[in-house]
């Protein structure tokens, strides 16, 4: 039986349309998703968007519709966007959906026939914008009054809610983390979460009677749930939660919980402790991305620099623009997107390096070898060399994507490119043609399987540009697999006529 591997990004709100913060993070659970399918992984892949809370509320409100209304539309464009960005999910989840009601409200229930939830009464600083409680130490002053350390503002709420009992978990939390400590990462957040559990849990609400455009509580329909009690749920209605006897069951718990690292908390305190108090497993891991800005600035609709992702993989190519997101930032760091930076890795790295490696070795093999794919010669040491360094690829990268290392990982398989070209230019080709042409054969046997293994390899990042690399090369569709590398094309396998994956790009004057 296959292994199975679960991966989910955030479900993202609706007060606003996707913009390419979204789509940065679905794009690389969209690498994890494809990687662990190429490594013969069983891949159920979840994304959706978060559809309740006062602050969908109020924009609903805002735009003169029916909250329902207003989500349909708003979540129709990240299912557009997630469509667009090539997002191989085999999912999209909606929390407005009936079945995502029934699955919170038996977790709920179970949670609550845990003894883990109690009636009392809320007090307490409340930031409609983060949907979240701060406690009066961490507030900060504005200009018009307490602020949240996020800077959203706060106001002072007082009413009945429900509570967990979250105080109760902060142990069993701390001996969690430590018995597995790839549970969260990277270490900056993993830090700054336990530090925040060892500073001391309180009970946390866990319903609101202000609105109504949430999850009602069973039993108690004038309250509806905290919005991260619904959110955080969706990763198992998903999964057909409260059945547990089923197929799709086998997914749980998830491997991967991809998430923006502000919500890493939710994910790694609340998310954990809701789910042992209703006496179901804990999610593996959860790892956070950094946040990019965008030419040096926050996103922001004020500053007018959100960028779309989708008019982006218009005008330059979706492939380069999961290249550039994939590869220009370390995956768990802050970062920054620039045009610049991405039209120059696009003719630097992706039509340069890799595109002249395809470019002239096809070419020569189309020329010279009749489209027909040569046998291997004798090894000399450089071929070896090479050779050896695109065999070692697939385990390199399965440490790497193991903790979502997805630059580091781009960048292993750029050193072999870079040696391939600098393999080319040694060995010649065009000139064996004239010398030893049976050398000539091998040389361009070899550039056409570290092409394939390349290629291969690559196309969790550029699905379509690869699969048509992959075309060239003569790889039949179902032997683009890590584990097909083992078997070698037959020489006398014919290969299409060459034509550039990589087209360079001049920005218009
Ligand atoms: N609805 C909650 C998540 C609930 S998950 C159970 C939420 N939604 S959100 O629309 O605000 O999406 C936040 C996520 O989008 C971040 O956690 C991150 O994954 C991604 N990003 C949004 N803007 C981003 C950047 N500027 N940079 C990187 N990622 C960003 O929070």
């Amino acid at each position: 039986m296959k292994p199975t591997y679960y991966v989910t990004t955030p479900i993202y709100y609706v007060n606003g349309a996707p913009h390419i913060g979204h789509a940065y993070t679905t794009i690389a659970a969209d690498v994890m998703a494809r990687w662990k399918r190429l490594d013969g992984c069983e891949v159920f892949f979840l994304t959706g968007t978060d559809e309740h809370g006062q602050k969908v509320e109020k924009a609903a409100a805002d735009a003169g519709m029916a909250p329902q209304e207003f989500v349909d539309g708003i979540s129709a464009q990240f299912q557009a966007m997630t469509r667009r960005m090539g997002a191989s999910n085999d999912a999209f989840i909606r929390t407005t959906e009936p079945r995502h009601i029934a699955s919170c409200a038996a977790l709920w229930q179970r949670v609550a026939d845990a003894g883990d939830i109690y009636l009392g009464g809320y007090e307490g600083w409340y930031a409609v914008r983060d949907e979240a409680f701060y406690g009066a130490d961490e507030l900060i002053d504005g200009p018009h009054g307490k602020l949240a350390p996020t800077g959203a503002p706060v106001e002072w709420v007082t009413e009945p809610s429900y509570f967990f009992r979250l105080k109760s978990w902060q142990d069993r939390l701390l001996a969690f983390y430590h018995a597995n400590p790839d549970f969260l990462a990277p270490s900056s957040t993993r830090n700054e979460v336990l530090s925040f559990v060892r500073g001391g849990l309180e009970d946390l609400s866990i319903s609101r009677t202000s609105f109504a455009w949430g999850v009602p509580v069973p039993g108690d329909p004038a309250h509806v749930m905290y919005v991260w009690f619904d959110a955080l749920t969706n990763y198992i209605t998903a999964l057909g939660y409260p059945a547990t006897d089923t197929d799709l069951w086998r997914f749980w718990p998830a491997d991967l919980h991809l998430v923006g690292k502000e919500i890493a908390r939710f994910h790694t305190v609340f998310w954990p402790a809701f789910l042992m108090a209703g006496g179901i497993a804990p999610p593996r891991r959860v790892f956070a991305n950094g946040w990019l800005t965008i030419e040096g600035e926050k996103m922001s609709k004020s500053i007018g620099n959100v960028i779309d992702p989708m008019a982006l993989a218009d005008e330059l190519g979706l492939d380069a623009v999961r290249f550039y997101l994939m590869r220009e930032v370390p995956f768990g760091n802050d970062g920054n997107y620039s045009r610049r930076a991405l039209v120059g890795r696009l003719n630097g790295e992706l039509a340069n390096d890799f595109g002249n490696l395809a470019q002239r070795s096809l070419s020569l093999l189309a020329k010279n070898c009749d489209g027909l794919l040569p046998a291997s010669g004798p090894a000399t040491e450089d071929d070896a060399a090479l050779r050896a360094m695109a065999a070692a690829l697939p385990d390199m990268l399965r440490a790497r994507l193991d903790r979502q290392a997805i630059g580091d990982a781009i960048e292993d398989v750029w050193k072999v490119i870079r040696a391939g070209n600098a393999y080319i230019d040694k060995q010649a080709p065009w000139a064996l043609r004239k010398t030893d042409f049976a050398r000539m054969e091998s040389v361009l046997r070899l550039l056409a399987d570290v092409l394939r293994a390349v290629a291969t390899m690559l196309q969790p990042v550029m699905p379509d540009a690869m699969g048509r690399m992959l075309d060239q090369l003569g790889v039949p569709t179902d032997a683009r697999m890590l584990a097909d590398l083992a078997f070698p094309l037959p020489a006398g396998t014919h290969l299409p006529p060459p034509a550039g994956v990589f087209p360079r790009y001049v920005e218009a004057a």
